[in-house]
């Protein structure tokens, strides 16, 4: 009989996962296993540690609802989320625009609008436009634009009093050319949701919790590796410091006044064009989904 010590019990449970017929689950589940006995040593981690844990993670599970996803926002604070996001970027076939988070505000099936409309109720400030490129530099004609933001105080609809109303998220078609462009207003930067088990760690490590001004987009075509990303504004006091680690340089712009090149010259203008790479056989390259979709698929298994 094996003798289970501190230094026997990987192997123990290593031995009883071996049979898996799942090859990668038996390699996720090893790996997993070896580094969390590898963390539970190294912390030298106390039954009371070890129940504070899991009281928390109680916690980020009771606090996800059909608007909410607690556990993804521990993951984007973790610096997890946008680790998965430059793996995914890394085994894409052929060079495209960083990958950047979701999000826990992205909905799907927000309402189609025409090239050059506004996504926002109130006034437009701004104008994005630019082109969907691939690779090779052409453009990808009809590709599908979704964007989604915040408003001026930094507000997504989701957080208003009805969450079941849209604003300031739309889908556009690229023309012919491959070519966008639409009308909105600067977000301003927020605070991500601090009032959970999540905002108990940020403050425990006095973090600022903050996000700086972005705008989302995710961006497919036929025959291309899906595209989720945001545009970062240069100006905003967190730009260096975010709370998710989503800003990179590449995604990093600000508005020009009087841009010659700009459909609506008379808004500050961001021009930016995005490059899809081909398609492969890995997955969509979402870090995360329609907090409504994920509770759904949870309760349907
Ligand atoms: C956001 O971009 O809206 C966001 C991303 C991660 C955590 C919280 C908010
Ligand atoms: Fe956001």
């Amino acid at each position: 009989m094996l003798a289970i010590d501190e230094n026997t019990i990987t192997d123990a449970a290593l031995a009883q996962m071996s049979e898996t017929p799942n090859p990668r689950l038996k390699q996720i589940m090893a790996i997993l296993v070896k580094h969390l006995h590898a963390f539970a040593r190294e912390a030298d981690l106390t039954p009371e540690e070890w129940l504070d844990g899991i009281k928390f993670l109680t916690a980020v599970g009771q606090t996800c609802t059909p608007y909410r996803q607690e556990f993804i926002l521990l993951s984007d604070t973790l610096g997890l989320s946008s680790l998965i996001n430059a793996l995914h970027d890394r085994r894409a076939v052929e060079h495209g625009t960083k990958t950047s988070l979701v999000g826990p505000f992205y909905r799907q099936d927000s309402p189609h609008k025409e090239l050059g409309e506004c996504i926002a109720e109130s006034n437009a400030g701004i104008c994005i436009y630019g082109r969907v490129l691939n690779s090779a530099g052409q453009p990808i004609p009809g590709a599908s634009i979704q964007i989604w933001q915040t408003d001026d105080e930094g507000v997504y609809d989701l957080q208003r009093h009805d969450p079941s109303h849209m604003d300031l998220r739309a889908t556009f078609t690229a023309d012919a050319n491959g070519d966008y462009h639409l009308r909105t207003v600067r977000p301003l930067g927020y605070m991500i949701p601090l009032d959970g088990p999540v905002g108990d760690m940020i403050r425990a490590q006095r973090r600022h919790g903050y996000r700086p001004a972005h705008i989302h987009f995710m961006i497919g075509a036929p025959g291309y590796r899906e595209l989720v990303t945001a545009l970062y504004l240069r100006k905003d006091d967190h730009i260096n410091s975010d709370t998710v680690f989503g800003v990179t340089d590449s995604l990093v712009t600000e508005t020009v006044a009087n841009d010659p090149g700009s459909p609506f010259r008379e808004l500050p203008s961001i021009r930016f064009d995005f490059t899809l790479a081909a398609a492969d056989a890995i997955g969509t390259g979402r870090v995360g989904a329609d907090p409504s979709q994920i509770t759904k698929r949870t309760a349907s298994h």
